[in-house]
């Protein structure tokens, strides 16, 4: 049996995972920094550094402990190189590679949004390529055909912001804390969703692509004209309604492309795609197959990034230690 040990520092959380190579979680920790960045309404690249930095040996301790395993037991090390914040990335990276030549292991680095796209083979084996991968979180919303490990082809996304950013700047706007996504469905369940409407973007010459940035003015605007009790009176209509424009629109582009691509089934992945809401419509909206990651492997974790990894060193092998970061890293 081979292990792999999973280190995903890219954004905000620090998540150290060990899986085997049938797909095992052994074991799957996360350090969230959310309350450290909620003071500040989003993401402080310096802030985020700092912590892994604090905590990237400490989460990985913690991850061999629950597995039971020793460092010397891992057989392969997977970390993701990009895309991200540079400075988290390299806290990241340069753990894993000095682990690597500590303990002459294989090492390979990981594209982030290919962790995403293939998490929901993690326990769906029933997920057959090709499929329409769906990545739906704080910095992308991508819709693309999977072809099979390491082809992809982006077929839709979004023009502005991504969908799990736009539901965070809405929350900012009724004073939600970051990240605002859970905490938006939470409220919304106590609203109606066709309290206030949002209309679909126009997007020009028939191009398939999603935009945010009309909801949001509209929202805001909206929301500029209430005095407080009235904001907070009309709280949960507003999470409602907004987050039901959020998710249609997702839906919208599944419709779209449905007709035109043999999938076999449509995998959501990303930090949006635990969103209930979402889940309900996608199930009760699409004829095909449609499968989620568990609600663990939506958000960033590491787990993901050593499944990834796995795959990729199957039919690729390892990389030397010499691979960079890339903060701007395409799949
Ligand atoms: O995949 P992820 O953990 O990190 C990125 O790679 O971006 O996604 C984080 C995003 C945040 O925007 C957060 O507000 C959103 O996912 N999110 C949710 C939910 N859980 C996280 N959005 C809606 N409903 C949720 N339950
Ligand atoms: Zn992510």
């Amino acid at each position: 049996m081979q292990r792999i040990l999973g280190v995903e520092t890219s954004c905000d959380d620090t998540a150290v995972s060990i899986i085997t190579d049938t797909g095992e979680i052994l074991s799957n920790i996360l350090s969230s920094q959310d309350d450290f960045h909620a003071k500040y309404g989003g993401i402080v690249p310096e802030v985020a550094s700092r912590k892994h930095l604090e905590l990237i040996s400490i989460v990985v301790r913690e991850a061999l402990e629950q597995a039971g395993i020793t460092q010397n037991e891992i057989d392969l090390i997977a970390v993701t190189h990009g895309p991200g914040l540079v400075g988290s990335l390299l806290i990241g990276v340069d753990y894993a590679k000095t682990l690597s030549y500590l303990l002459d292991k294989p090492i390979i680095g990981v594209n982030h949004l290919e962790g995403h796209l293939l998490s929901p083979r993690l326990f769906n084996a029933d997920l057959r390529f090709p499929y329409l991968g769906i990545i739906v979180s704080g910095g992308h919303t991508q819709f693309m055909m999977v072809e099979d490990i390491g082809h992809y082809t982006v077929l839709a996304e979004t023009l502005d912001d991504a969908c799990g950013e736009a539901l965070d700047k809405f929350g900012k706007i009724l004073g939600i804390p970051y990240p605002a996504g859970p905490k938006i469905e939470q409220i919304a369940l106590a609203g109606n969703p066709n309290a206030y409407t949002f209309s679909m973007p126009k997007i020009r010459d028939k191009t398939i692509a999603l935009s945010f940035s009309g909801m949001k003015t509209a929202v805001s605007l909206l929301v500029q004209k209430m005095d407080p009790e009235e904001k907070e009176k009309n709280k949960a209509d507003l999470c409602a309604s907004f987050q039901e424009a959020v998710m249609k629109q997702i839906l919208h582009i599944i419709q779209q492309l449905k007709p035109l691509y043999p999938f076999s089934g449509i995998a959501f992945s990303g930090g949006v795609s635990a969103n209930q809401r979402l889940r309900d419509l996608a199930i009760h909206q699409s004829l095909r197959q449609v499968y989620f990651p568990s609600r663990i492997l939506s958000t960033d974790n590491a787990a993901m990034i050593a499944y990834a990894g796995y795959q990729e060193y199957l039919l690729h092998g390892p990389m030397s230690l010499d691979f960079p970061v890339i903060s701007r890293l395409e799949l």
